[in-house]
């Protein structure tokens, strides 16, 4: 079998995987193209015109496929060299993971990472033809190892063997990933995994510490058990969640959009916003006069820095802010179901105002107004808190930087420092909301922002201005987190 008919077959394997179809619904022409998946299974050839044609279709598809949406509309690449180690099958998790996060992935594999995964799956996950060759004159005419290192952000080598490190180290080019490598001008992420003697060695403590004076940046390696049985000492590749800190850690500055950093870029931030609705009957609701002006304002700039971000909103008056994913709701109970349902997330920040109470039994009929009957009398029973809910989950299902409101008409600050310990956040953003202030509804807000650290009082901004303030505060909170290595 050549080696185009080769790796058609497994573009064509990923595409049918991805977007469940059966060989005979494939193709433009179905029939013959669902002949020419069978006849490839088998082994057979085929012309660069027909792979030319089937890989425009499968391209064509996958622009025009929700299944793949991030990947078409994200702004932020990384080329994945995956190497052969016995961890290379931690790449397929890493790529998931940057996926859901809007990173796109392009893979190149080594000749010895193809023992360890098949391009297959990679391609699979990557929704993109795995690159492997460096001499196919198909790959150099359609795309070359320039064209992958400038159509990257960030080149991320992955299990990064000590082969790897020493044709790095050494310049050399004899192979696809070695040649990506070379040529590139684009930061460069390696994480190390090896048998932790060959880490030790002289020769790899040689070519690190001559790939660190090139600028190269590594995470890991971890130290542990190693595959082999009773190894162990450094060398694990690092954990998965752990690159993905690495990368979004490197990959925030780098991405630029208007000239500015976009330093929130892999995150996911989930915000909640306006008021709540609480049915009394299919006509009646208890509501407060929330305007989602200030959540509304924090998602669209939590997009503008870069990040994935999904609003759940009760009913308001204003239109959906651009780039963000947003989740209409009207009652407290459906809020929270939203917000677990979009968990998880890095920064969730609880702006909407929460009725409190709800109408324990809701009318199914409107209800009447009988002559001589008097008022109903409604029974109220508690909402779900649903910041204090959140703030309680356990492990990585807590976003890292929780943020709740504390809308107050007296003792704002004293209040406010209380709310945040009773409610496990771990920043409160408190205003006052006397009428006088006309905050509530209106376009601007005096904050005060507290945290274990103290409190910090803003004067009287726009809402879009404390939304800019804010959000920079949490980019720079976890730009002092997320270390680039
Ligand atoms: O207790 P209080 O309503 O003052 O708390 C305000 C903060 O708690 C806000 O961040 C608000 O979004 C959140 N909250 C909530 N669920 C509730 C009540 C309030 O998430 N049921």
């Amino acid at each position: 079998m050549s080696e185009t008919a080769r790796e058609l077959l497994g573009e064509i394997e990923a595409f049918l995987a991805l977007f469940q179809v059966t060989p005979t619904k494939f193709g433009v022409d179905a029939v013959n193209d669902g002949h020419l998946v069978a006849k490839l299974r088998k082994g057979g050839s085929v012309t660069l015109k027909t792979a030319d044609r089937v890989r425009a279709y499968m391209a064509s598809e996958r622009s025009e496929q929700p299944a793949a949406p991030r990947q078409a509309a994200a702004s932020h690449r990384v080329l994945l060299i995956i190497g052969g180690g016995i961890a290379a099958y931690k790449c397929l998790d890493l790529i998931r993971r940057l996926r859901e996060r809007g990173i796109a992935v392009r893979a190149v594999m080594t000749k010895a990472a193809q023992q360890f995964v098949t391009p297959l799956s990679v391609g699979a996950l990557t929704s993109d033809r795995v690159f492997t060759e460096l001499f196919d004159l198909d790959d150099e005419r359609e795309i070359g190892h320039i064209r992958l290192s400038r159509e990257a952000d960030l080149i991320v080598v992955a299990p990064a063997t000590a082969d790897l490190l020493a044709k790095m180290a050494g310049g050399h080019a004899d192979d696809l990933a070695s040649c990506v490598l070379m040529a590139t001008d684009k930061p460069v992420l390696i994480a190390p995994a090896m048998n932790p003697r060959m880490w030790l060695h002289p020769a790899t403590r040689r070519n690190v510490t001559q790939l660190k004076a090139d600028g190269i940046a590594l995470v890991g390696p971890n130290i542990g058990e190693m595959a082999e049985r009773g190894e162990a000492g450094p060398g694990r590749l690092a954990e998965v969640p752990e690159l993905v800190e690495a990368i979004i850690g490197m990959l925030a500055p780098l991405v630029q959009k208007g000239g500015g950093n976009l330093p929130l870029v892999g995150r996911h931030v989930l915000v909640t916003s306006g008021p709540t609705h609480e049915p009394i009957d299919p006509v009646r609701y208890i509501a407060n006069r929330s305007s989602g002006k200030q959540g509304s304002a924090i998602a669209a700039e939590a997009a503008a820095l870069g990040a994935r971000v999904t609003l759940v909103s009760g009913p308001t008056q204003i239109a959906d802010p651009p780039g963000v994913e947003v989740v209409h709701i009207e009652s407290a109970r459906e809020m929270l179901e939203a917000v677990r349902r979009a968990l998880p997330a890095d920064i969730a920040i609880f702006a909407a105002a929460v009725a409190d109470w709800r109408v324990a039994t809701r009318s199914d009929e409107k209800i009447k107004k009988a002559a001589g009957q008097g008022a109903p009398r409604l029974e109220l029973v508690e909402n779900p808190d649903i910041l204090k809910t959140i703030a309680a989950e356990k492990g990585g299902r807590r976003p890292k930087l929780v943020i709740g409101f504390a809308a107050e008409t007296q003792n704002v600050i004293e209040f406010a420092k209380k709310k945040r310990r009773a409610k496990g956040a771990d920043w409160i953003v408190a205003n006052d909301v006397s009428p006088e202030t006309g905050i509530m509804g209106g376009d601007r807000n005096a904050v005060h922002v507290i945290s274990e650290d103290g409190v910090e009082s803003w004067p009287d901004l726009d809402k879009g201005e404390v939304a800019r303030r804010l959000m920079a505060r949490a980019a720079n909170y976890f730009a002092e987190r997320t270390a680039p290595v």
